[in-house]
This record gives structure tokens, sequence and C-alpha cells, in this order.
């Protein structure tokens, strides 16, 4: 999609907003893979609702894309422009037990940030790569812990409303993988309460959470983590295996042999065949255990 009309140009402007045309998405995402779209960086978050009325008033249908690191896009010219705060560094400030996190900082700079300040309990999160607004969306979790647990505040654009708002942390629902929030509200900025630790022994927490994922989970390949999330009670991932779908290809789309629920982009894949691998082990685990898998990823279609 692409904003031509020029009054809008000079008004988004205005706005403090960066106007980047025909991105290629795949260069965007942790799996390599989108069409392509014009950019909107914004750089002030108070003019957000402003931006949201001009794009609903021109008919620009919009998405907000954050770190790219759990969401499958589409192939081709996209249907929408992508919005993107920029990124923060490291986005973070601290005043006694509480962080203030951009929702643009990296989640990982986060955790380290905060550690080396003794502020500890979000070790597990250290390789989980992404924005901390995406954490907070998908409230990523891992090894026993999710970052639900440690928010108060947050501030975000509620698109129900188009107004920016601060909720508190009792008020949103965090779930596996699952949080309240509508789909289209836009995480802004986020308070944390976490708890004191000393530096070394985060640090440990750290390392061991660091060595897990090094032995399971196919890190230097091009993925978006986990496709399905793990039916109550079970595991995508060991089903996946026991099925002997490991090195399953549709294309340059194949199932890690790594970890059975990694889907990766062995070159150059396109979003077409990742969403016929998808249907297809669905469909395999469905037939052989009775169970529906949920897609973890989220799929951005045309
Ligand atoms: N397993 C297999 N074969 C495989 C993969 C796993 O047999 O190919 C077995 C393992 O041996 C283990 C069990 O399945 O007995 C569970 O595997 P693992 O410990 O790797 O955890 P997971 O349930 O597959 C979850 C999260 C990960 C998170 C890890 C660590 C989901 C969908 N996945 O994986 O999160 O990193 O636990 O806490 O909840 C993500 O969200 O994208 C993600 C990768």
């Amino acid at each position: 999609m692409r904003i031509n009309d020029n009054a809008l140009i000079a008004r988004l402007k205005e706005l403090g907003v960066e106007l980047r045309p025909g991105v290629s998405l795949a260069a965007k995402t942790s799996l390599g893979i989108g069409g392509t779209t014009d950019q909107l960086l914004l750089r002030r978050y108070e003019s957000i609702p402003e931006v949201m009325r001009l794009l609903a008033d021109n008919q620009t249908p919009h998405r907000f894309l954050g770190g790219g690191t759990n969401v499958l896009i589409d192939d081709g010219e996209l249907a929408w422009v992508v919005l993107h705060l920029p990124p923060a560094h490291p986005g973070v400030r601290l005043e006694g037990n509480f962080a203030f996190v951009d929702a643009s900082a990296d989640l990982g700079g986060t955790v380290t940030f905060c550690a080396k300040h003794d502020l500890g309990g979000m070790e597990g999160l250290i390789g989980v790569p992404g924005s901390v607004g995406g954490a907070l969306r998908m409230n990523a979790g891992a090894y026993g812990m999710q970052i639900g647990s440690y928010v108060r505040e947050i501030e975000l654009y509620r698109a129900a409303k188009g107004d920016l708002e601060t909720m508190r942390g009792d008020q949103i629902r965090f779930d596996y993988r699952h949080t309240s929030f509508a789909p289209d509200d836009v995480m802004l900025r986020v308070k944390l309460e976490l708890p004191s630790k000393p530096y070394k022994e985060i640090l440990a927490g750290i390392r061991i959470c660091n060595e897990k994922r090094r032995s399971s989970q196919p890190l230097n390949q091009k993925s978006a983590g986990c496709i399905f999330k793990n039916p109550p009670g079970g595991s995508a991932g060991r089903m996946i295996d026991a099925l002997g779908l490991k090195g399953h290809r549709v294309g340059d789309a194949m199932v890690s042999d790594r970890h059975a629920n990694f889907f990766i982009n062995a070159a150059n894949s396109s979003c077409a065949d990742m969403l016929k691998l998808i249907d297809y082990v669905r469909d395999r685990v469905r037939a052989s255990y009775a169970v529906e898998l949920e897609n973890e990823v989220i799929v951005w279609r045309n």
C-alpha cells in the first residue's frame, strides 16, 4: 500500500511521522518473510491519536509492527501500511524497584539492563527475541515465568476510544500467551515492578536459561519461535516430533530438526508455503491425537 496524497504526507510530517516508502517486511521479521508496503515511524507518542484519525479519514488501512519476531506476513504488495515505534536505547528508566520501559525497547536488552541494576525476575525471558511491547501483548513467558506478573501500569493507545490511556496491571488479564488487550490496542510504555536480586545471582539464572535454550531451540535460523501454543497439559513440539515431522518441508518452509514446534525459513520461503506447512502439521496432529493446535504465531493475511 502506498501513500501518495501530498497533503497527507505533509500533515504526517508535521506530526513527527517519518514515511519510508516501499519497505520490504521480510527484512523486518525474524522469519524473513513478508511483502512490501510503506512504513510510518511514529516519533511522538502524543501525536498517535491524531495520526490514527488522519489515516482513518484517508481510508488508509494500517497495522502496528513491533519487533517482528512472532508474526508471519503475507507475500507481495500488502494492503495496509505498517506503523512502527522507533527503537529506544536502552528505553529503560529505573526508580527503586520500578522499571519504566518503552514498548519499542528490546526485551533482552531490558532484562540485561535491569539485571545490571540488581533487578531480577525476568531471567527466563533473556533469549526471547523481540520488543517489550510484543512481549506484553502476547504475555511472553519461558521457564516458569511470564512478563505479565511484573506489570503495574501500561500506557497504550486504545483504538476503540481513539485516545491514549493508562491502565493498571490488575485491569489486564495475562493468560498463557494471551492478554485481554484488544487486537488494535498499541502498547507504548510500561511500568514493571521487579524484585531486588544481586547481579551475580541474576546472571547465573540467565546463563542457565540461555544454555537450556541453546540446547533445544534453533537459535541461529530464521523462525518465529514456537508456531503453535501448547495444548492444555500437552506439548505441541513433542507431538509433532513423535509424528516424525522434523525436517518436513513445503518449499523452503521446514519443521526444524532441532525443535519440532519451530518452523524455519530455510532459504527463501514464501508466506504461502509456510501457511501450507502449518496447515499440514495441524491436520496431522488432529488426525493422530484429536487435538486442534492453535497458532501462537500471528498471521497477517492481505
Ligand atoms: N520435545 C520433543 N521434541 C521436540 C521439542 C520438544 O520431544 O522437538 C519435548 C521436550 O523434550 C520436552 C517437551 O517436549 O519434554 C517440552 O519441550 P520444551 O521444554 O522445549 O518446551 P516447549 O513446551 O516446547 C515452551 C514454550 C517456549 C519456551 C519453552 C521454555 C510454548 C508454545 N513454547 O516450549 O516458548 O521457550 O517452553 O520455557 O509455550 C515461544 O513462545 O515461541 C517459545 C519458543
